[in-house]
């Protein structure tokens, strides 16, 4: 008989590790619309750039037949490669083998990127797409997702972590993705939940589909669990492109700039026609936003979810900068739980990550009422309030039109540690608004007026006239320099050169205790 030649028996086997779960399983994951775990690779990385780890890697087991189906890599691709030239360290959920379920090697395999991502300063991303934990090889597979659990947490503000879902994700396999910072998913071909519709019919009586409980529609517009949501997986991959073009490799290194030609003026007049001439007529704040940064380079993140304040990535003169702003076409731009949170967990990502914050500032307040009492509008206000104290990277604010309250001092007031705070001439700066704050003070002289109607006008006037403008707030140096609209680009840029090099230490401690 012939006998094989050495790396004739290496070809073979990596041939085999190459085609996964085998061709029919290949099929039926296309015929889903979905490509496969080496396939999401190739369009991932920089063309040639993949070096894969542990290709021969095969589970342990012997369990219900297991030994006889012994598939190379375990279920998951791993490996490093660069993204636009950077390093980062990637592994791919294959639902050809196993359904992608986790057990012993293959989170071993995925630990060990972990560890390499972690200790040499590099992006993680997690390509999801498994049946959970491998069923066959019981508690190994429980311990297993935990080793990543806890790794997810060390890693947390060290390096970026993305996780794409991009297939099913369910049961306690959803908390490795949610301890991440960025989860985008796929629509109609993925899903996020801790318990699938079978049993929500059985505990709750609802009856649902995988896809309304937890797919891509539900996570982005409710729960808010993903931050990106896409049509097709290569828009998917796309994206985690973008977002890392936006951050640095790890929380020691620089703030990524690119290449910017300064125009001879930096003046944009469009600002100056965006605020409608009644306070209380909404507009959007994204005409803020977009006329002031770099024209295309803003990357919003929760899009669909709270849509009272935008947030999201941007450049100004070639630097990254994150973005807070209130959206006055939702709700005037009230501050709710939800807004609240997500505007706090983005602050304290920018900050991780030395990416300079900037806020779009128009808001009448919090938003009153029993729902949000007892949900604990109060702790995720003072999330918000949290976030930003103790954000040490450059911060800038510009109020645009309302900063009434409470909210004022939330939304990254100088009394919370901005650097610089700028104001429109639009700017109302006050406790809360005129018509309220006559009712309230003006109280027994209105009721016992001729004309009570009247009266409550005259004094609306004389408190709006006092009270509601920049000019006191600026005059007791809360407020930097009242600014017209069309210098807002100038000036921030100018400011944030000046912040560069910003070097403030927080008092040494283990760890705050944010109102969570
Ligand atoms: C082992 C699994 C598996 C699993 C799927 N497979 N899930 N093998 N362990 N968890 C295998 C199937 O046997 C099948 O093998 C192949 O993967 C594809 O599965 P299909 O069912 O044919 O695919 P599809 O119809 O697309 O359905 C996908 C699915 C379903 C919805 C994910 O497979 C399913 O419900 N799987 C079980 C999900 C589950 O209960 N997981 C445990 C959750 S608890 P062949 O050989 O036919 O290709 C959990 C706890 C984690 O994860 C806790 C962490 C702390």
């Amino acid at each position: 008989m012939e006998r094989k030649s050495k790396s004739e028996i290496l070809d073979k086997k990596r041939a085999q590790a190459q085609e996964g779960g085998g061709e029919k399983r290949i099929q039926k994951q296309h015929s889903k619309g979905k490509l496969t775990a080496r396939e999401r690779i190739h369009f991932l990385l920089d063309k040639g750039s993949f070096e894969e780890i542990g290709k021969l890697v095969t589970h342990r087991s012997v369990n219900f037949g297991l030994d006889k189906q012994e598939f190379y890599g375990d279920g998951v691709v791993t490996g490093y490669g660069t993204i636009k030239g950077r390093t980062v360290f990637v592994f791919a959920q294959d639902f050809t083998i196993l359904g992608g379920s986790l057990a012993e090697a293959h989170a071993e395999k995925i630990v060990k990127i972990m560890d390499l991502a972690f200790e040499n300063g590099a992006p993680i991303i997690g390509l999801n797409d498994s049946g959970g934990a491998r069923i066959q090889e019981g508690v190994v597979s429980l311990a297993a997702y935990a080793e990543i659990f806890y790794r997810n947490t060390q890693a947390s503000g060290v390096i970026p972590q993305i996780s794409a879902i991009m297939g099913p994700c369910a049961g306690g396999a959803v908390y490795s993705p949610a301890l991440t910072d960025f989860v985008l998913m796929t629509e109609q071909t993925s899903y996020m939940f801790i318990t699938g519709p079978n049993v929500v019919k059985t505990v709750t009586h609802e009856t649902i589909s995988a896809e309304e409980l937890g797919g891509a529609k539900s996570h982005s517009t409710k729960s808010g669990v993903s931050h990106l949501s896409y049509a097709h997986e290569i828009d998917l991959l796309n994206g985690i492109k973008t977002l890392l073009s936006y951050m640095p490799q790890n929380c020691e290194d620089n703030v990524p700039m690119q290449a910017y030609e300064f125009q001879e003026s930096e003046k944009r007049p469009n600002l100056c026609s965006i605020i409608p001439k009644n306070a209380n007529q909404p507009y959007d704040i994204k005409e803020v936003i977009l006329g002031t940064i770099d024209d295309g380079s803003f990357y919003e993140i929760q899009k669909a979810f709270a849509e009272n304040i935008v947030i999201g990535f941007a450049r100004l003169a070639g630097r990254s900068i994150g973005i807070i702003a209130n959206q006055p076409m939702i709700l005037a731009g009230v501050l709710d739980i939800k807004a609240s949170n997500k505007a706090a967990r983005f602050v304290r990502f920018c900050d991780a990550f030395n990416i300079p914050l900037l806020v779009f500032e128009d808001v009448p307040g919090f938003l009153p009422g029993t729902d949000q009492e007892w949900n604990a509008i109060i702790s995720s206000g003072a999330k918000l309030l949290y976030a930003f104290s103790e954000a040490t990277v450059p911060r800038i604010t510009v109020i645009i039109r309302k900063a009434y309250g409470g909210a004022y001092d939330v939304m990254n007031s100088k009394h919370i540690g901005a650097d610089m705070n700028y104001a429109w001439p639009t700017a109302e700066i006050a406790v809360m608004g005129a018509k309220g704050a006559a009712e309230i003070i003006f109280k027994g002289e209105i009721k016992n007026a001729e004309d009570p109607e009247a009266k409550w006008k005259e004094k609306e006037d004389e408190y709006s006239e006092l009270l509601i403008n920049p000019y006191n707030a600026t005059s007791r140096g809360y407020i930097d320099e009242i600014i017209d609209p069309q210098d807002t680009r100038e000036k921030l840029i100018r400011a944030f050169n000046m912040l560069k090099n910003k070097a403030v230490k927080l008092p040494k401690k283990k760890h705050g205790n944010i109102p969570l």
